[in-house]
């Protein structure tokens, strides 16, 4: 059936993929409401503009908040918003594969297959995001083969061995970059009074963040508010500072990911040692993340040919391999 599509539903950005098409749709996973009403005033980009610029008259909210769904209002708003704009008018409802963060609750599930329903899909297939996202990158997951992927998001850092089209073993941790953001944003209040918001800690972060000690040093000319003096203020941050932050942060998803090799089946852990970890998701492009990992596991690492792309084009290529719709 034609015109079916993949959704995957992150926790700072929504993507969708139509086969043959590619990816339609890759906004960020906000609304702006009225905050008496909840009346939806902008989704997406629009929405995203908005956050740290509003009036008493306008809140920015994420429907999906550390891997869970807060708000089902809010996510079904999104969701058909999303819709409306990345397909042309069609009679025929699509149907979708959609993939949603971390080791939600049946509860959860069913809760964001009802919200996704209602906003416009005739029937929802969910797919776990690591096999969403082991199959974007190209592996042959049907064989009977382990390997070893790690999806560092912005919600949730999903760790999973997978083999014969199935997850053996799986944790997610609620840790990933939204987290940093959030240390970010703490730490130079903290330090120098200086209250940013999270799209200016998120920009820090990519700009400057590294999680391996470099010998170039960056700086960023952070600007906000004096948290005592309540005026305008800038500060020069250096990439030394930001990537202690970091780092703390990413050695906590290292302890995990050497957690998850102890408890692997030893069979499978032979062709871990041969391939490697495969890594995905945005905080995976962090400078020096992938070199940690390396470091601390003595393996192989290789970040995914298109990292925050893979979950929604595995879910999408197999609407047809796996005969799920
Ligand atoms: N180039 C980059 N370098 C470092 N971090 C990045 C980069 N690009 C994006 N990120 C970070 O990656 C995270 C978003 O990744 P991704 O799009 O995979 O998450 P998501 O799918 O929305 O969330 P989740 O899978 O946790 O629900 C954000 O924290 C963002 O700041
Ligand atoms: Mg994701």
């Amino acid at each position: 059936m034609s015109g079916n599509i993949a959704i995957d539903l992150g926790t700072s950005r929504t993507r969708i993929y139509a086969p043959k098409k590619g990816i339609i749709m890759d906004e960020p996973s906000v609304v702006a409401i009225e905050p008496i009403s909840r009346e939806i005033i902008a989704v997406g980009e629009k929405a995203y503009q908005m956050l740290g610029r509003t009036s008493k008259k306008v809140n920015v909210v994420f429907p999906l908040l550390g891997g869970m769904i807060c708000d089902y209002y809010l996510l079904e708003g999104m969701t058909k918003d999303f819709l409306k704009r990345s397909r042309r008018a069609r009679l025929i409802m699509p149907k979708a594969i959609i993939c949603i963060p971390g080791e939600i609750t049946d509860v959860q599930k069913m809760a964001a297959i009802n919200a996704i329903e209602s906003a416009g899909i005739r029937k929802v297939h969910v797919m776990e995001a690591p096999i969403a996202a082991a199959i974007g990158a190209g592996l042959d997951i049907e064989s009977p083969h382990g390997f070893f992927i790690v999806n560092v998001g912005a919600g949730t850092t999903d760790i999973a061995v997978t083999s014969l089209n199935g997850v053996v073993s799986s944790f997610s941790l609620r840790i990933a970059g939204d987290q940093m953001d959030d240390e970010i944003v703490k730490y130079l209040r903290r330090k120098y009074n200086l209250m940013i918001g999270k799209k200016t800690a998120e920009e820090i972060k990519i700009k400057i963040g590294l999680v391996l000690p470099q010998v170039k040093k960056l700086v960023f000319r952070a600007k906000g508010r004096d948290s005592v003096l309540g005026l305008p203020k800038w500060v020069d941050i250096t990439s030394e500072e930001i990537s202690q932050i970091i780092s703390s942060i990413a050695s906590r998803i290292v302890s995990n990911i050497g957690e998850m090799l102890e408890l692997t089946p030893p069979e499978l852990v032979g062709d871990i040692l041969t391939d490697g970890i495969y890594l995905s998701g945005g905080c995976a492009q962090l400078q020096g993340f992938k070199e940690l990992i390396s470091q601390v596991t003595g393996l192989k690492v290789h970040l995914v040919e298109d990292p925050t792309g893979c979950v929604v084009k595995g879910a999408a290529q197999s609407i047809k391999r796996f005969h799920f719709i």
